[in-house]
């Protein structure tokens, strides 16, 4: 079973190793390699029984450190990385040759980002190569907001969990890039749209599109529970209340009993819905029940990102 420890120096270690560390971060919890050490990045994939075709992010500990994996930064994308690193925002770039083919699937561009978790932060700034890390999840489930939760999934393939505590924004980063000139974002996440608009202007939203190849992460099944989880709304009708669990916005259903529901958030705060999402569909799908009824959020802010998760969840095949 996985050592789970707060001491950045154990995981620097491991890491140096070529071992994988799950790691915090302020979005989910990710496993972490060597970014470039083609063998760790393997065993990443290996862990997670991810499909090869799905690439992973490399995180790093400031702008000045992702050069060397970068060709270019144009300037829309360094803005936003000006205004937002470190935080919720991934960047698609022109890659150099030290970034290993497997990272990127073969892409021509790499995804970088800066994490804001203080113990990643200390982590990374204590190691001369950057990590990659994708959610610390097995492929296609929900992602780990707790240590705990990498612990239940991952816990008996990895040796080390870095416990950061519970993630403060539960969502992953937003991934944005740039073609000709328009500024694309490729997966709605913890950094709302309007925030991105409003330091570099209108932005095209791209993530429905799962045609998309260098759409990230975007299979139209993801994000899900191993209970059948639907889309609904407070007015329809179930048809057996006692095998059904609620995950609602800011108020319980009727009907059914509130130890099978999950309030995301009492007060109507998206941010802090964000925040508990992943744990109540994680706490929901360890019930003995048939089904998952989830509320839609407003489609505003993060609640955008919220609805784009929960409808993966509910996307069937
Ligand atoms: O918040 C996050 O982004 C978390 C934490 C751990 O940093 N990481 C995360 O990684 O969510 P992952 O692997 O679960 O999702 C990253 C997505 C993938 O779906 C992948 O398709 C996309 O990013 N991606 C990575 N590199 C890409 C590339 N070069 N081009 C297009 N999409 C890319
Ligand atoms: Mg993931």
């Amino acid at each position: 079973m996985a050592e789970i420890t707060e001491d950045i120096e154990v995981a620097a270690a491991r890491l140096r190793a070529g071992e994988l560390v799950a790691i915090p971060t302020e979005t989910v919890y990710g496993l972490a390699g060597n970014a470039l050490d083609a063998r760790a990045v393997a065993a990443i994939f290996d862990v997670k029984q991810r499909p090869a075709f799905d690439p992973l992010i490399v995180h790093v500990a400031d702008r000045a450190s992702a050069s060397a994996c970068v060709t270019s930064f144009p300037e829309p994308l360094a803005a936003l990385a000006d205004a937002f690193w470190p935080g919720p925002l991934t960047l698609l770039l022109e890659r150099t040759g030290i970034v290993p083919d497997l990272v990127t699937s073969g892409l021509p561009r790499v995804a970088i980002r800066v994490p804001a978790h203080p113990l990643t932060r200390a982590l990374i700034a204590s190691l001369d190569f950057p990590l990659a890390a994708p959610s610390a999840n097995p492929f296609g489930y929900i992602s780990p907001t707790r240590p705990e939760h990498v612990a239940a999934q991952l816990g008996d393939r990895i040796s080390l969990i870095l416990d950061g505590g519970p993630c403060e924004i539960g969502l992953e980063s937003t991934i944005v890039g740039v073609e000709e000139d328009q500024i694309v974002v490729y997966r709605l996440g913890g950094l709302a749209v309007g925030e991105i608009e409003a330091v570099v202007g209108p932005v095209e939203v791209r993530s429905h599109s799962a045609s998309n190849p260098a759409a990230p992460g975007l299979l139209a099944r993801h994000y899900s529970p191993g209970t059948r989880l639907v889309i609904g709304s407070r007015s329809d009708p179930l048809p057996d209340p006692d095998r059904a669990a609620v995950l609602a916005f800011a108020e319980p259903w009727a009907d059914v009993t509130s130890d099978r529901q999950r309030i995301l958030s009492p007060t109507g705060d998206v941010i802090e819905a964000a925040a508990n999402l992943f744990l109540a569909m994680r706490e929901l799908d360890a019930l003995d029940v048939d089904i998952i009824m989830a509320e839609l959020l407003p489609e505003e802010g993060l609640g955008r990102a919220i609805n784009d998760r929960l409808r993966r969840a509910a996307a069937r095949g």
